[in-house]
Protein backbone atom coordinates (compact mmCIF):
# COMPACT_ATOMS: atom_id res chain seq x y z
CA UNK A 1 0.00 0.00 0.00
CA UNK A 2 1.61 3.15 -1.40
CA UNK A 3 1.00 6.28 1.38
CA UNK A 4 1.86 9.30 -0.33
CA UNK A 5 0.54 12.08 1.28
CA UNK A 6 2.21 14.16 4.24
CA UNK A 7 0.15 15.26 6.87
CA UNK A 8 1.71 18.39 9.70
CA UNK A 9 1.17 16.83 13.20
CA UNK A 10 2.30 19.05 15.27
CA UNK A 11 4.77 21.16 12.98
CA UNK A 12 6.21 18.24 11.60
CA UNK A 13 5.49 16.24 8.28
CA UNK A 14 4.93 13.12 8.81
CA UNK A 15 3.13 9.81 6.50
CA UNK A 16 0.30 10.14 8.74
CA UNK A 17 -2.40 12.57 10.63
CA UNK A 18 -0.80 11.14 14.00
CA UNK A 19 1.54 9.59 16.08
CA UNK A 20 1.05 6.93 18.45
CA UNK A 21 3.72 7.79 21.37
CA UNK A 22 3.32 4.37 23.42
CA UNK A 23 0.43 1.85 24.55
CA UNK A 24 -1.55 3.27 26.73
CA UNK A 25 -4.30 0.57 28.36
CA UNK A 26 -5.91 -2.51 27.43
CA UNK A 27 -8.91 -4.53 28.02
CA UNK A 28 -8.92 -7.90 28.98
CA UNK A 29 -11.84 -10.12 29.01
CA UNK A 30 -12.24 -13.19 31.69
CA UNK A 31 -14.29 -15.83 32.80
CA UNK A 32 -14.72 -14.47 36.49
CA UNK A 33 -14.31 -10.86 37.69
CA UNK A 34 -13.43 -11.38 40.66
CA UNK A 35 -10.50 -13.63 40.23
CA UNK A 36 -9.32 -11.24 38.14
CA UNK A 37 -9.50 -8.67 41.11
CA UNK A 38 -7.64 -10.98 42.93
CA UNK A 39 -5.01 -11.47 40.80
CA UNK A 40 -4.61 -7.81 38.88
CA UNK A 41 -5.84 -5.90 42.37
CA UNK A 42 -4.35 -8.17 45.58
CA UNK A 43 -1.48 -9.75 43.95
CA UNK A 44 0.02 -7.00 41.29
CA UNK A 45 -1.00 -3.69 42.97
CA UNK A 46 -3.30 -2.59 40.20
CA UNK A 47 -6.08 -0.27 41.67
CA UNK A 48 -9.92 0.44 41.10
CA UNK A 49 -10.93 3.48 39.60
CA UNK A 50 -13.76 2.81 38.71
CA UNK A 51 -16.27 0.01 37.80
CA UNK A 52 -20.13 -0.69 36.54
CA UNK A 53 -22.02 -3.23 36.13
CA UNK A 54 -22.16 -4.48 32.16
CA UNK A 55 -25.58 -5.87 32.85
CA UNK A 56 -27.54 -2.88 33.99
CA UNK A 57 -27.11 -1.97 30.12
CA UNK A 58 -29.56 -4.53 29.45
CA UNK A 59 -33.68 -5.06 30.35
CA UNK A 60 -34.38 -6.86 33.40
CA UNK A 61 -35.42 -9.75 30.95
CA UNK A 62 -31.42 -10.42 29.16
CA UNK A 63 -29.85 -10.86 32.18
CA UNK A 64 -28.85 -13.75 33.50
CA UNK A 65 -27.94 -15.41 36.84
CA UNK A 66 -25.27 -17.19 35.77
CA UNK A 67 -22.69 -14.26 35.38
CA UNK A 68 -23.04 -13.82 38.83
CA UNK A 69 -20.36 -10.95 38.47
CA UNK A 70 -20.74 -8.81 34.89
CA UNK A 71 -19.19 -5.30 36.92
CA UNK A 72 -16.38 -4.00 34.39
CA UNK A 73 -13.50 -2.79 36.36
CA UNK A 74 -11.16 0.19 35.44
CA UNK A 75 -7.77 -0.32 37.22
CA UNK A 76 -4.54 1.94 37.66
CA UNK A 77 -0.80 1.96 38.41
CA UNK A 78 0.21 5.09 38.05
CA UNK A 79 -1.55 8.17 37.27
CA UNK A 80 -3.35 7.05 34.43
CA UNK A 81 -7.17 6.12 34.87
CA UNK A 82 -7.04 2.96 33.66
CA UNK A 83 -4.18 0.73 32.32
CA UNK A 84 -5.77 -2.55 32.65
CA UNK A 85 -9.69 -2.99 32.22
CA UNK A 86 -10.85 -5.98 32.96
CA UNK A 87 -14.77 -7.21 31.69
CA UNK A 88 -16.94 -10.59 32.09
CA UNK A 89 -16.52 -12.44 28.63
CA UNK A 90 -19.13 -14.89 28.73
CA UNK A 91 -21.47 -12.36 29.59
CA UNK A 92 -20.03 -9.97 26.75
CA UNK A 93 -20.58 -13.06 24.75
CA UNK A 94 -24.69 -13.45 25.35
CA UNK A 95 -25.39 -9.85 25.79
CA UNK A 96 -23.16 -7.42 23.82
CA UNK A 97 -25.77 -6.80 20.86
CA UNK A 98 -22.93 -5.91 18.41
CA UNK A 99 -21.48 -9.00 17.32
CA UNK A 100 -18.13 -7.46 16.58
CA UNK A 101 -17.48 -6.06 19.96
CA UNK A 102 -18.11 -9.60 21.30
CA UNK A 103 -14.97 -11.56 22.01
CA UNK A 104 -14.49 -14.28 20.20
CA UNK A 105 -12.47 -16.67 17.89
CA UNK A 106 -9.24 -16.53 20.79
CA UNK A 107 -9.40 -12.91 21.10
CA UNK A 108 -9.41 -12.57 24.31
CA UNK A 109 -8.65 -8.76 24.56
CA UNK A 110 -11.51 -6.24 24.34
CA UNK A 111 -9.05 -3.20 23.25
CA UNK A 112 -5.52 -2.30 22.56
CA UNK A 113 -5.51 1.15 23.24
CA UNK A 114 -2.68 3.69 21.54
CA UNK A 115 -2.10 6.92 23.17
CA UNK A 116 -1.73 9.48 20.40
CA UNK A 117 -0.23 13.51 20.82
CA UNK A 118 -3.19 15.61 20.85
CA UNK A 119 -6.37 15.80 20.11
CA UNK A 120 -6.30 16.48 16.46
CA UNK A 121 -4.41 14.05 16.08
CA UNK A 122 -7.21 11.40 17.05
CA UNK A 123 -9.64 13.71 15.00
CA UNK A 124 -8.08 13.76 12.30
CA UNK A 125 -6.92 9.56 12.44
CA UNK A 126 -10.46 8.34 12.53
CA UNK A 127 -11.38 9.73 9.37
CA UNK A 128 -7.87 8.95 7.92
CA UNK A 129 -8.37 5.40 9.26
CA UNK A 130 -11.70 5.27 7.41
CA UNK A 131 -10.15 6.93 4.22
CA UNK A 132 -7.46 3.92 3.97
CA UNK A 133 -10.29 1.58 3.91
CA UNK A 134 -9.71 0.39 7.73
CA UNK A 135 -12.87 -1.02 9.30
CA UNK A 136 -13.36 2.15 12.12
CA UNK A 137 -16.00 0.58 15.14
CA UNK A 138 -17.07 4.17 16.65
CA UNK A 139 -15.24 7.26 17.93
CA UNK A 140 -16.01 10.21 20.76
CA UNK A 141 -14.80 10.07 24.52
CA UNK A 142 -15.81 7.91 26.77
CA UNK A 143 -17.07 7.76 30.38
CA UNK A 144 -14.94 6.86 33.14
CA UNK A 145 -11.43 7.68 31.84
CA UNK A 146 -12.58 11.09 30.05
CA UNK A 147 -10.11 10.26 27.35
CA UNK A 148 -11.23 10.94 23.67
CA UNK A 149 -10.92 8.41 20.62
CA UNK A 150 -11.21 6.44 17.24
CA UNK A 151 -11.90 2.94 17.72
CA UNK A 152 -10.95 0.41 14.58
CA UNK A 153 -10.22 -3.08 13.84
CA UNK A 154 -6.75 -4.67 12.48
CA UNK A 155 -6.75 -7.29 10.25
CA UNK A 156 -7.37 -9.40 12.44
CA UNK A 157 -9.92 -8.66 14.13
CA UNK A 158 -8.49 -7.21 17.12
CA UNK A 159 -9.96 -3.52 18.52
CA UNK A 160 -7.69 -0.81 18.30
CA UNK A 161 -7.94 2.44 20.39
CA UNK A 162 -6.20 5.64 19.39
CA UNK A 163 -6.70 7.98 21.79
CA UNK A 164 -5.46 11.58 23.94
CA UNK A 165 -6.46 13.09 27.36
CA UNK A 166 -6.84 10.06 30.04
CA UNK A 167 -8.05 11.57 33.03
CA UNK A 168 -5.53 11.34 35.43
CA UNK A 169 -5.83 10.20 38.94
CA UNK A 170 -3.78 12.35 41.39
CA UNK A 171 -2.66 12.71 45.06
CA UNK A 172 -5.88 11.85 46.47
CA UNK A 173 -6.49 8.65 44.89
CA UNK A 174 -10.27 9.87 43.65
CA UNK A 175 -11.23 9.16 40.03
CA UNK A 176 -13.45 11.93 38.80
CA UNK A 177 -17.03 12.02 40.03
CA UNK A 178 -20.14 9.99 37.81
CA UNK A 179 -21.26 13.44 37.72
CA UNK A 180 -19.02 14.92 35.65
CA UNK A 181 -19.41 12.10 32.87
CA UNK A 182 -21.59 14.32 31.14
CA UNK A 183 -18.68 15.27 28.73
CA UNK A 184 -19.47 12.19 26.81
CA UNK A 185 -19.19 11.73 23.19
CA UNK A 186 -20.64 9.20 20.75
CA UNK A 187 -19.33 10.62 17.76
CA UNK A 188 -16.18 12.51 16.73
CA UNK A 189 -16.26 15.37 18.24
CA UNK A 190 -15.50 18.93 16.34
CA UNK A 191 -12.57 20.71 17.55
CA UNK A 192 -11.36 22.90 19.22
CA UNK A 193 -12.91 21.37 22.50
CA UNK A 194 -12.83 23.11 26.05
CA UNK A 195 -9.97 22.00 28.41
CA UNK A 196 -10.14 19.49 30.96
CA UNK A 197 -9.73 22.44 33.38
CA UNK A 198 -12.76 24.31 32.41
CA UNK A 199 -14.44 21.04 32.60
CA UNK A 200 -13.79 21.07 36.30
CA UNK A 201 -14.65 24.69 36.83
CA UNK A 202 -18.04 23.79 35.17
CA UNK A 203 -18.60 20.86 37.30
CA UNK A 204 -17.25 22.93 40.66
CA UNK A 205 -20.20 25.88 39.35
CA UNK A 206 -22.80 23.51 39.23
CA UNK A 207 -21.68 22.42 42.94
CA UNK A 208 -20.83 19.00 41.77
CA UNK A 209 -18.44 17.48 44.43
CA UNK A 210 -15.05 16.82 42.82
CA UNK A 211 -14.21 14.84 45.80
CA UNK A 212 -16.88 12.14 45.26
CA UNK A 213 -16.04 10.33 42.78
CA UNK A 214 -14.25 5.85 43.85
CA UNK A 215 -11.70 5.75 45.53
CA UNK A 216 -9.31 2.53 45.76
CA UNK A 217 -8.15 0.46 49.41
CA UNK A 218 -5.62 -1.22 49.36
CA UNK A 219 -4.18 -4.18 51.87
CA UNK A 220 -1.85 -3.81 54.86
CA UNK A 221 1.76 -2.28 54.04
CA UNK A 222 3.88 -4.77 54.81
CA UNK A 223 7.26 -4.92 53.10
CA UNK A 224 9.68 -1.98 52.45
CA UNK A 225 9.96 -1.24 49.14
CA UNK A 226 13.25 0.13 48.24
CA UNK A 227 12.62 2.58 51.37
CA UNK A 228 8.65 2.86 51.20
CA UNK A 229 6.20 0.11 52.50
CA UNK A 230 3.68 -1.32 50.25
CA UNK A 231 1.08 -4.05 50.67
CA UNK A 232 3.43 -6.28 47.86
CA UNK A 233 7.36 -6.12 47.46
CA UNK A 234 7.32 -4.79 44.36
CA UNK A 235 5.89 -1.80 42.02
CA UNK A 236 4.43 -2.63 38.72
CA UNK A 237 5.90 1.04 36.65
CA UNK A 238 4.98 0.30 32.91
CA UNK A 239 2.71 -1.56 30.85
CA UNK A 240 3.62 -3.19 28.05
CA UNK A 241 4.42 -4.61 25.49
CA UNK A 242 1.95 -6.76 24.27
CA UNK A 243 2.59 -10.21 22.80
CA UNK A 244 -0.30 -11.89 20.08
CA UNK A 245 -0.93 -15.18 18.45
CA UNK A 246 -2.00 -13.93 14.62
CA UNK A 247 -2.46 -16.33 11.25
CA UNK A 248 -0.05 -14.08 9.33
CA UNK A 249 2.94 -12.20 10.85
CA UNK A 250 4.08 -10.24 7.65
CA UNK A 251 0.84 -9.24 7.13
CA UNK A 252 -0.29 -8.08 10.39
CA UNK A 253 3.13 -6.31 10.49
CA UNK A 254 2.60 -4.64 7.45
CA UNK A 255 -0.56 -3.20 8.91
CA UNK A 256 1.12 -1.61 12.28
CA UNK A 257 3.51 -0.32 9.83
CA UNK A 258 1.81 1.08 7.08
CA UNK A 259 -1.28 2.60 8.89
CA UNK A 260 -0.40 3.19 12.39
CA UNK A 261 3.16 4.09 11.83
CA UNK A 262 5.68 1.07 14.01
CA UNK A 263 8.56 0.40 13.21
CA UNK A 264 10.51 -3.37 12.30
CA UNK A 265 12.73 -3.05 14.98
CA UNK A 266 13.52 -6.95 14.37
CA UNK A 267 12.12 -10.00 13.39
CA UNK A 268 13.32 -13.28 14.83
CA UNK A 269 13.26 -17.30 13.71
CA UNK A 270 12.27 -19.72 15.82
CA UNK A 271 11.62 -23.05 15.47
CA UNK A 272 11.34 -22.07 11.30
CA UNK A 273 8.56 -19.31 12.65
CA UNK A 274 9.41 -15.63 12.06
CA UNK A 275 8.08 -13.25 14.35
CA UNK A 276 8.13 -9.96 14.73
CA UNK A 277 8.98 -7.23 16.99
CA UNK A 278 7.71 -3.87 16.63
CA UNK A 279 8.05 -0.29 18.28
CA UNK A 280 6.02 3.05 18.47
CA UNK A 281 8.96 4.85 20.32
CA UNK A 282 12.79 4.11 21.70
CA UNK A 283 11.49 0.52 23.66
CA UNK A 284 12.71 -2.17 21.91
CA UNK A 285 9.10 -3.34 21.47
CA UNK A 286 5.73 -2.30 21.78
CA UNK A 287 4.04 -4.85 20.22
CA UNK A 288 5.33 -8.68 19.44
CA UNK A 289 3.73 -10.33 16.49
CA UNK A 290 4.12 -14.75 16.77
CA UNK A 291 2.52 -17.13 14.40
CA UNK A 292 -0.26 -19.13 15.43
CA UNK A 293 2.04 -22.29 15.30
CA UNK A 294 4.13 -20.94 17.90
CA UNK A 295 1.47 -20.97 20.49
CA UNK A 296 1.20 -24.72 20.19
CA UNK A 297 5.24 -25.28 20.23
CA UNK A 298 4.97 -23.31 23.57
CA UNK A 299 2.52 -25.06 24.62
CA UNK A 300 -0.17 -22.36 25.06
CA UNK A 301 -3.67 -22.65 25.65
CA UNK A 302 -5.40 -22.95 22.37
CA UNK A 303 -8.65 -20.19 24.35
CA UNK A 304 -6.88 -17.31 23.62
CA UNK A 305 -4.66 -15.29 20.71
CA UNK A 306 -3.08 -13.23 23.46
CA UNK A 307 0.89 -14.33 23.63
CA UNK A 308 1.63 -12.15 26.71
CA UNK A 309 1.34 -8.79 28.23
CA UNK A 310 4.18 -7.45 29.60
CA UNK A 311 4.76 -5.23 33.14
CA UNK A 312 7.45 -3.66 33.98
CA UNK A 313 8.48 -3.35 37.77
CA UNK A 314 10.69 -0.88 39.08
CA UNK A 315 14.12 -2.46 39.21
CA UNK A 316 15.95 -6.27 39.14
CA UNK A 317 15.85 -6.83 43.12
CA UNK A 318 11.87 -5.76 42.41
CA UNK A 319 11.14 -8.20 39.80
CA UNK A 320 13.13 -11.24 42.10
CA UNK A 321 10.93 -10.17 44.86
CA UNK A 322 7.75 -10.29 42.51
CA UNK A 323 8.69 -13.70 41.32
CA UNK A 324 8.99 -14.93 45.16
CA UNK A 325 5.45 -13.06 45.82
CA UNK A 326 3.62 -14.63 43.14
CA UNK A 327 5.11 -17.57 43.43
CA UNK A 328 4.19 -18.46 47.33
CA UNK A 329 0.44 -17.03 46.53
CA UNK A 330 0.50 -19.96 43.73
CA UNK A 331 0.86 -18.32 40.84
CA UNK A 332 1.83 -20.35 37.83
CA UNK A 333 4.73 -20.33 36.47
CA UNK A 334 5.27 -20.74 32.74
CA UNK A 335 7.98 -20.74 30.97
CA UNK A 336 9.05 -18.88 27.41
CA UNK A 337 11.93 -19.30 25.72
CA UNK A 338 15.14 -16.72 25.28
CA UNK A 339 15.05 -16.35 21.81
CA UNK A 340 11.66 -14.93 22.11
CA UNK A 341 12.55 -12.26 24.37
CA UNK A 342 14.94 -9.87 22.17
CA UNK A 343 15.05 -6.52 24.05
CA UNK A 344 14.63 -7.86 27.48
CA UNK A 345 16.37 -10.39 29.45
CA UNK A 346 14.87 -11.05 33.39
CA UNK A 347 11.67 -11.88 33.00
CA UNK A 348 9.39 -14.07 34.17
CA UNK A 349 5.41 -15.73 33.34
CA UNK A 350 2.42 -15.88 35.25
CA UNK A 351 -1.33 -17.10 34.09
CA UNK A 352 -3.83 -15.00 34.44
CA UNK A 353 -7.19 -16.13 35.71
CA UNK A 354 -8.45 -15.52 31.68
CA UNK A 355 -5.41 -17.47 30.50
CA UNK A 356 -3.50 -14.41 29.81
CA UNK A 357 0.32 -14.46 30.42
CA UNK A 358 1.40 -11.79 32.23
CA UNK A 359 5.25 -11.03 31.46
CA UNK A 360 7.07 -9.16 34.74
CA UNK A 361 10.44 -7.70 33.66
CA UNK A 362 12.34 -4.73 34.77
CA UNK A 363 14.34 -2.77 32.18
CA UNK A 364 13.84 -3.23 28.78
CA UNK A 365 16.93 -2.26 25.50
CA UNK A 366 16.14 1.17 24.17
CA UNK A 367 16.23 1.96 20.32
CA UNK A 368 18.04 5.37 19.17
CA UNK A 369 18.62 6.90 16.10
CA UNK A 370 20.09 5.24 13.99
CA UNK A 371 17.09 2.06 15.10
CA UNK A 372 19.54 -0.76 15.34
CA UNK A 373 18.96 -3.14 18.30
CA UNK A 374 21.52 -3.99 20.70
CA UNK A 375 23.63 -6.98 19.97
CA UNK A 376 21.97 -10.24 22.18
CA UNK A 377 23.50 -10.02 25.91
CA UNK A 378 24.09 -13.38 26.71
CA UNK A 379 21.46 -15.90 27.90
CA UNK A 380 20.00 -15.58 31.35
CA UNK A 381 20.86 -18.47 33.85
CA UNK A 382 18.49 -20.40 35.65
CA UNK A 383 19.52 -19.52 38.86
CA UNK A 384 19.06 -15.73 38.61
CA UNK A 385 22.15 -13.54 40.56
CA UNK A 386 21.35 -11.37 43.72
CA UNK A 387 22.75 -8.10 42.09
CA UNK A 388 23.23 -8.50 38.58
CA UNK A 389 26.46 -6.74 36.85
CA UNK A 390 24.90 -5.42 33.55
CA UNK A 391 25.52 -2.15 31.43
CA UNK A 392 23.65 0.75 30.87
CA UNK A 393 20.23 -0.68 32.42
CA UNK A 394 17.39 1.27 33.88
CA UNK A 395 16.92 3.11 30.27
CA UNK A 396 13.68 4.80 29.05
CA UNK A 397 11.31 7.53 31.08
CA UNK A 398 11.22 6.86 34.93
CA UNK A 399 8.10 6.69 36.78
CA UNK A 400 6.97 9.45 38.03
CA UNK A 401 5.27 10.26 41.53
CA UNK A 402 6.29 7.54 44.63
CA UNK A 403 5.22 4.05 44.42
CA UNK A 404 2.89 3.74 46.41
FE1 LIG B 1 -9.91 2.72 25.87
Amino acid sequence: MAIASRYNVGGVWLPRPFKIRRLGHIGLTLEDIDEGLRFYHDLLGFKVTDWYPFEERFPEHMRKPQFRDTKTVFTRFAGDHHSVVLLNRPAHAVLEPDPSRRYEGGITVQQISWQAGTLREVVNADQWLQDQGVATQRAGRDMPGSNWHSYFYDLNGYINELYYGMEQIGWNGVSKPFAMHYRLFEQRPQIPQMSEYAEVNEALAHGIDSASGYRDEDGEERYDVDGVLLARPFKVTQIGPLGLFVPDVAATAAFYQQLLGFRLTETVTWNGLECAFLRVNTEHHSLALFPLAARERLGLSTATTTAYLGLQVANYAQLRAARDFLRSHGCREVPWPDELSPGVDYAFQVMDPGGHLVRLYFQMDQIGWDGAPRPKRPGVPDEWPEVLDMDDPYLGPPFLGPLG
